[in-house]
């Protein structure tokens, strides 16, 4: 039900605090140490690579999870689109393990996947919104987001429940392997959480935003660099699956390589920057789309924040800024489909789960 929401999307977002907190709560026991499955965290131990599979925005949950776990866990990550991976398998390492991120659970493209995997007898984990789904009950195991249902078209909840249960997932692999770590997962997702809500109570100023950046045009672009550049692949991919603009996420340092060549006076350009070894760098590509004439609008953390940036989000742990980051954009695209007429909740030519390859 939607409540007094005019739409479910809306609803979703606005849900992602509690869906943190609750995502704390289901993975901490009585001491406040992590609480997972034994026979998971062996898994994730005893594998000496990670293969993850998804696709769409849960894909984009994944390059995060590969960050992670590459970061603190020190397991090489792969990270592959499902529909690419069915025809296209790599060199396999002596022990991989398969990750299958997907809200519903029900992906074609993953689930092709995961019937090769096992028949080359590879143990897989299923990162799902729906435990009981066919990914869910084909894998080895399984990890729940507790998300409540997601009902619109362009997931918002269940990417960023995926990145928190990832982050905790990497922890405790860190752990199991005698890694020690100045990080606290559960107290970092608290502080992402808190700044979620603070988000959530900023609609105005987003809505303002997206009237004044992206009212006409026809297409957009989305910079940043290291981590921000797959938080912008997932903000392009929201704008354009519900406003219908013509949005494309790209790495700041690959522009001149390219791409910039379609920047024109007014096109606008959204630029992360939450990152402090790249600050300097990401606002430099800003300058550059800027002399040919892109209206750019920079979101940065607070603390890495200049004079002029478009909009701040409150300081996180730095690995964990997508989480973060990601709100403002899930925002920026609503009201621009909002005020487009568009159909927020159900796009055109899409469904909400794809249960054909
Ligand atoms: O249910 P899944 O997470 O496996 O779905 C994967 C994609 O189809 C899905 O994330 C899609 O890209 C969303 N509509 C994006 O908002």
């Amino acid at each position: 039900e939607k409540g007094t929401y005019p739409h479910f999307m809306l609803k979703e977002i606005d849900e992602q605090p509690f869906v943190i907190r609750k995502i704390i709560q289901e993975y901490q026991d009585e001491n406040d140490d992590i609480k997972l499955d034994a026979d998971i965290r062996n898994a994730m131990k005893e594998c000496d690579r990670i293969y993850i599979i998804a696709a769409g925005t849960s894909y984009h949950a994944g390059l995060l999870g590969k960050q992670f776990i590459e970061k603190l866990a020190n397991i090489p990550v792969e990270v592959h689109v499902a529909s690419e991976f069915s025809y296209n398998m790599p060199l396999l390492s002596e022990k991989p393990l398969f990750v299958y991120i997907s809200q519903s659970g029900e992906t074609a493209d993953s689930r092709s996947v995961l019937v090769q995997t096992k028949e080359l007898g590879h143990p897989a984990l299923t990162i799902t919104n729906v435990p009981g789904s066919t990914l869910s009950r084909e894998a080895d195991y399984t990890l729940h987001l507790h998300a409540g249902p997601e009902i619109a078209v362009a997931s918002t909840k269940a990417y960023t429940a995926q990145m928190a249960v990832l982050a905790i997932l990497a922890v405790d692999t860190a752990r199991a392997k005698g890694i020690e770590l100045d990080f606290d997962p559960m107290q970092e997702l608290g502080i992402v959480a808190n700044a979620m809500e603070a988000l959530t109570d900023q609609k105005e100023e987003l809505e303002d935003l997206a009237r004044e950046y992206l009212p006409v045009t026809r297409n957009c672009f989305f910079i940043g660099r290291g981590i921000d550049f797959y938080v912008g692949l997932e903000g392009s991919l929201k704008l354009k699956e519900i406003s219908y603009i013509q949005a494309e996420g790209f790495a700041g340092g690959e522009l001149k390589h390219g791409t910039i060549a379609l920047i024109e006076e007014g096109t606008p350009v959204v630029a992360l920057a939450t990152q402090e070894n790249v600050n300097y760098s990401i606002r430099g590509n800003v300058q550059e789309v800027e002399a040919r004439g892109a209206n750019s609008m920079i979101i940065s953390m607070k603390g890495l924040d200049k004079e002029g940036d478009a909009f701040v989000i409150p300081h996180v742990h730095e690995i964990l800024t997508p989480l973060v980051s990601v709100v403002p954009l899930q925002l920026i695209s609503y009201y621009a489909a909002l005020h487009r007429d568009c159909d927020v909740d159900k796009p055109r030519n899409l469904a909400k789960s794809v249960t054909v390859e």
